[in-house]
């Protein structure tokens, strides 16, 4: 349990550069608070205790602005920064380390039943008053703009901006966990075609002056044999 929370407090000290002490986050933090009281509520709601789990999540809300409903997954090392004003519906699933700020909703569109929200894979992060609406599924460490509205799944790595959201960047090969080998650039590949290619290019060159009558004036060899059999032969 204290394992847990440690790391909780951590991954706020990690991602907030304006955290100084886990004394403040622990305190002063309601994104904290918040995902505390919802793993809570969560474990209630898992064993059928619906009361017991809304009660637990509305006076999280009370206290902090953010509305988690019991039913929602959260994975580990999720942050919710300021947090005021942030919406997970009941059927959103969120991956690991995941960034969500302020007003940002994770909802659904008003027309679908069952699964009716959003799928958040890991390293997500949602923008200030984003809206992600409907039974979407969002990549792995792709970044949703501030004021972004998303109602279409999302590839991996890319950035998705605006009113519908677009896809603005991506997907970015980012250094932290990429593992996709086969697109690696091969510098000695790269070197190796370059000599190829010089090497057709003389080749070519060579055929070029081969077929071509010998200017002796333009040589720049001293004792070119063409010139000294020419001036024998004068
Ligand atoms: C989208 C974001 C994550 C940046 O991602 P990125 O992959 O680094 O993208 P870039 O900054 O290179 O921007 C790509 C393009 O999208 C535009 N853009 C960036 N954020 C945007 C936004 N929220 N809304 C509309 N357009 C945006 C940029 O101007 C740029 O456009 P251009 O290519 O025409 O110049 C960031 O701008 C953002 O919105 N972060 C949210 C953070 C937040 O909510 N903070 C609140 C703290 S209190």
């Amino acid at each position: 349990m204290f394992d847990q929370l440690r790391q909780e407090i951590d991954t706020v000290l990690a991602r907030d550069p304006a955290a100084h002490s886990r004394w403040e986050v622990f305190f002063c933090y309601p994104g904290f608070k918040a995902v505390r009281s919802h793993r809570r509520a969560h474990k209630a709601y898992l064993k059928g205790h619906y009361f017991l789990a809304r009660l637990i999540n509305y006076y999280s809300y009370r206290r902090t602005g953010i509305d988690i409903h019991p039913g929602a997954t959260l994975g580990k090392g999720v942050f919710i920064d300021h947090g005021t004003g942030v919406v997970i519906g009941e059927t959103a699933e969120v991956g690991d380390d995941v960034t969500i700020y302020q007003g940002a909703t994770l909802g659904g569109t008003g027309k679908d039943t069952g699964k009716r929200h959003p799928t958040l894979g890991n390293g997500v992060t949602v923008g200030a008053g984003s809206k992600v609406l409907g039974p979407i599924v969002i990549g792995n460490h792709v970044k949703i703009g501030a004021g972004a509205i998303v109602l279409k799944d999302v590839p991996d790595r890319c950035t998705v901006v605006g009113n519908a959201g677009r896809i603005v960047r991506g997907p970015v090969l980012r250094p932290d966990i990429d593992l996709n080998h086969g697109d690696l650039p091969d510098p000695m590949l790269e070197k190796v075609e370059a000599i190829e290619d010089k090497l057709e290019q003389l080749e070519q060159m060579e055929m070029e002056n081969e077929a071509s009558p010998h200017n002796c004036a333009a040589c720049p060899r001293a004792d070119c044999p063409d010139r000294k059999e020419k001036a024998e032969g004068t």
